[in-house]
């Protein structure tokens, strides 16, 4: 992947009316030096664990138009590394927390209650949602506990109001078929509290994708990939200054974002799974707060491609795209089919980090162990109608300019703040957004999802493809999308997606109008 120079990425930066400060370019290319690590306490050996796969959440009520689910985010103590109990923080107190899976065109309403000490706001990731349902980040839910309530700041601006320790969520989920996810998204501290545990699936399930032969059940499987580092205890070592999150900040070296030496598969480290030699179905999650994997087979087979992608953060793709290695930010989601009748019966098969090393170059294990017929296919059309934004349509063209400053981020050189709302697109508008880095940002829009038009304005990456609402921005790299600002007016964000990043103020407002 080609990148512009320092030199051009100054001008285009420039060009756009904007001072982004050299100082904070001259860090960003002698990075590594501020950044350190701490390793964890205690080294699993890997494919030890069967991997986990989280409960699908049961509604507690369904009416003419709606399903009702209820869950209590609490602490608990779960057993991730063998013979250890690690303290989390959990949607039922569990990590993953439950999978959600709706069917699109259903509205479902989750009450979310509050048994932690500390406040919290409930995100979709992918969702179109309404604003006041969207987890605005200073849209709190305060404990329920009145004791831990009075600790928290509040008198900021809201969009959705805050809840006395509970808050209920409407997803009108008027989109297709696709891997959602939901998560923390506290104002400062996001990354604390999703690494603590606070982040699930949500699955829209449609019509479309029923009537595909993909394959289904117990062969589709979502896969949250996160990194995390381990004290002695096996407790969770992450860098807060208050470890009663009450005031914001982290320890020196950790500013760039927080990487752990342990990778861990819907919670279990490096786990293995038992398959047949037959088609499965995976939804990649990065989930981890900054850590950007490179996933590959090994060993990779003589026939046919590792993965064939199916679908991206929106849903299903036109059509399958096949790849041999997936780059996934935090936050992005790779839908793929794996084709185990490549391998033969006790194979076992890698699934590498190709960007890691030592304990983060591999992720899991594949174990092929029985044979089984398949009646699974890959349709070579997977979309009846799959729609491709005009640019000549475009509005608008906006420049984003994500950078670090010492051990501060910004967006177009200013921090987040509530009330200051500066884009105000219109419904149902599709809007250009050229997007620069410094130093590797995912960039994250909340509502309106986008296609990538360019990278440096070359052609998009063979895995920028279909509908997303991340996308990974490199080393001053330039990122042209275009979005499509529907269904809702209102206020929403827009962020880098490395949470410590966000956290620091590389976070901003946009006004649906
Ligand atoms: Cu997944 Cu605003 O975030
Ligand atoms: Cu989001
Ligand atoms: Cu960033």
């Amino acid at each position: 992947m080609s990148m512009i120079t320092r030199k051009a990425f100054l001008k285009l930066a420039m060009g756009a009316g904007i001072t982004v400060p050299l100082s904070s370019l001259a860090i960003a290319s002698c990075s590594k030096l501020g950044s350190r690590s701490r390793t964890s306490a205690i080294v699993v050996p890997p494919f030890q664990v069967p991997l986990p796969i989280p409960p699908i959440l049961q509604p507690i009520r369904t009416d003419d138009n709606t399903d009702y689910y209820e869950m209590t985010q609490k602490e608990s103590q779960v057993e991730i590394l063998p013979g250890l109990r690690t303290p989390i923080w959990g949607y039922n107190g569990l990590f993953p927390g439950p999978t959600i899976a709706v069917r699109s065109g259903r509205q479902v309403v989750v009450r979310h209650r509050n048994e932690l000490p500390v406040p919290v706001v409930v995100h979709l990731h992918g969702g179109k949602t309404p604003p006041e349902s969207d987890g605005y980040p200073t849209d709190l839910i305060l404990p329920a506990d009145p004791s831990h309530a009075a600790t928290a700041h509040t008198g900021h601006t809201t969009v959705g109001g805050i809840g006395q320790g509970f808050k209920d969520y409407t997803y009108p989920n008027e989109q297709p078929s696709a891997t959602l996810w939901y998560h923390d998204h506290r104002d400062m501290f996001t990354g604390a509290q999703v690494y603590r545990g606070l982040v699930g699936f949500y699955l829209i399930h449609d019509a479309i994708e029923d009537e595909l032969p993909l394959p289904k059940g117990d062969k589709d499987i979502p896969l949250m990939i996160t990194d995390h580092i381990f004290n002695e205890d096996g407790s969770f070592f992450y860098p807060s200054l208050d470890p009663m999150l009450h005031e914001e900040g982290l320890e020196d070296g950790y500013h760039e974002g927080v990487q752990g030496d342990t990778i861990l598969v819907n919670g279990a480290p490096f786990p293995f799974l038992k398959v047949s030699n037959t088609r499965y179905r995976f939804r990649f999650l990065n989930a981890s707060n900054r850590r950007i994997y490179k996933l590959a087979l090994d060993p990779s087979s003589s026939e046919g491609t590792a993965f064939i992608q199916i679908g991206s953060d929106g849903g299903l793709l036109p059509a399958p795209v096949p790849q041999t290695e997936l780059i996934i930010a935090p936050a992005e989601r790779f839908d793929v089919v794996i084709d185990f009748s490549r391998y033969a019966i006790g194979t076992q098969i890698v699934l590498k980090n190709l960007d890691g090393n030592g304990t983060t170059s591999q992720v899991m294990r594949f174990d092929v162990v029985r044979s089984q017929s398949d009646d699974s296919t890959i349709p070579d059309r997977l979309l009846p109608d799959a729609e491709s934004l005009n640019p000549t349509e475009a509005e608008v063209t906006r420049r984003v300019i994500l950078t670090r400053a010492g051990k501060r981020f910004r967006i177009n050189g200013k921090e987040f703040d509530p009330d200051r709302v500066e884009i105000r697109p219109r419904l149902n508008s599709t809007e250009i957004w050229e997007v620069f880095a410094d130093i590797p940002h995912p960039f994250h829009l909340h509502l309106a999802h986008f296609q990538v038009l360019s990278r440096n304005n070359q052609a998009p990456a063979p895995t920028d493809v279909g509908w997303k609402d991340t996308v990974r921005v490199g080393p001053r790299e330039m990122v042209r999308i275009i979005a499509r600002f529907t269904p809702y007016r209102g206020k929403y964000i827009y962020h880098c997606h490395m949470l410590e990043h966000e956290d620091l103020g590389m976070m901003d407002n946009f006004e649906v109008i």
